[in-house]
């Protein structure tokens, strides 16, 4: 088992090992006391990993009521937010209770901004089910839904006071969620940590998820106490992610965001390379870590379009836009980059 502490605007653990769900409920009531809490989870997780985390939370004496909303990104909205939001009041949560978030991204993320705007704020629990969650987005207090203008549009900065990741939940997720997950994994290894990179590029990393996701989540940990609230060195968690929101956009949310990110990190290494901002190639490495993980290398839309779809996006600024690109593998810069140059960028898509 690892025990990692993130220092943010609140301190708190992130605990990674096999089996811990057990451990959930003695985990909560030693932060929270005997309380009441509300589960909050989706329709592929509930059958195969609620009543586990309900006993545990039983067990310690914690009584808990669960609200499962449909599985997939178009449940995370404001109505869902609000039905949640409804559901803690009809619950008669006090600000002595918490949530706590069953499943991956968009449980996660959701949960965490009904806990944020709920009473003003109740203290909520992470308990994430994907890889990505598990590497990503239960760690950092980036909470949000989606609105119809945008992903992501709706949120706030709202950090958990526990994350719990049993990587016996991983064992039910399906090989695409898996390889989603590892495309993230990637990008921490391309802009933080070659060794990172290096031990997982090959594939074949099941057996060593929990140390890979704990190396993840201290990468994450260190970004986020320098930079807590997105001004600067967090955008480099950005990299790969310009082109993979075209990518998305340009495929009508068919091809998956780890999938896109994969191709877009792909696209920022030969960019990188072409434009002279690069001290190596590692575009080739990126292309074989991906083929590994069961990642896409490249797509077939027009760079144009690519271009376009990412200038709509909201991480414009005026007539710059930021872009990450790798210097070294390890190693990856943010650029501020005249849009004009996003066309010669998208080219690199081939
Ligand atoms: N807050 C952040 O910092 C941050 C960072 C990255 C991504 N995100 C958000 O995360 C979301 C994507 O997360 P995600 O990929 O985890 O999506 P998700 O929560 O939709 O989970 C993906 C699929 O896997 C299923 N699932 C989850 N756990 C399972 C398990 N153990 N066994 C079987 N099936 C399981 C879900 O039901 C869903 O169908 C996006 O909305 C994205 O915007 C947030």
């Amino acid at each position: 088992m690892e025990i990692i502490r993130v220092n943010a605007s609140k301190e708190y653990d992130v605990v990674i090992g096999k089996g811990i769900l057990t451990s959930l409920g003695e985990r909560c009531v030693s932060l929270f006391g005997k309380s009441r809490a509300v589960i909050v989870t989706d329709s592929n997780v509930a059958p195969l990993w609620l009543d586990k985390t309900q006993q545990s939370l039983q067990l310690a004496g914690v009584e808990a009521s669960v609200f499962t909303f449909t599985a997939g990104e178009e449940s995370k909205n404001t109505a869902t937010l609000f039905e949640l939001i409804e559901f803690m009041a009809q619950s008669k949560l006090t600000r002595s209770d918490f949530a706590v978030a069953l499943g991956g991204g968009v449980t996660g993320d959701m949960t965490g901004l009904a806990a944020s705007l709920y009473l003003r704020g109740i203290p909520f629990v992470q308990v994430p089910t994907t890889l990505l969650a598990a590497v990503d987005s239960s760690v950092g207090g980036k909470t949000a839904v989606n609105l119809t203008a945008g992903k992501n549009l709706m949120g706030a900065f709202y950090q958990p006071e526990l994350v719990l990741c049993d990587t016996d939940t991983l064992s039910t997720l399906p090989e695409n969620e898996f390889a989603n997950g590892m495309a993230e994994v990637i990008k921490y290894g391309v802009i933080f940590d070659k060794d990172l990179f290096d031990k997982v590029s090959g594939g074949d990393v099941k057996s060593d998820i929990e140390s890979i996701i704990a190396r993840c989540v201290e990468l994450k940990r260190d970004v986020v106490a320098r930079d807590e609230f997105d001004k600067g060195d967090r955008q480099l968690l950005n990299f790969g992610h310009t082109m993979a929101h075209s990518i998305e956009k340009c495929s009508d949310f068919e091809i998956e965001h780890g999938s896109a990110v994969a191709i877009g990190m792909v696209i920022a290494a030969r960019a990188s390379a072409r434009l002279g901002w690069s001290d190596e190639d590692c575009t080739q490495a990126i292309i074989d870590a991906n083929k590994n993980n069961n990642l896409p290398v490249e797509c077939a839309f027009a760079p144009a379009d690519l271009a376009d779809a990412a200038l709509s996006d909201k991480k414009r600024t005026g007539g710059t836009i930021n872009f990450v690109v790798p210097e070294v593998t390890g190693r990856c810069v943010l650029k501020k980059i005249p849009v004009d140059v996003l066309y010669q960028i998208a080219e690199c898509v081939n």
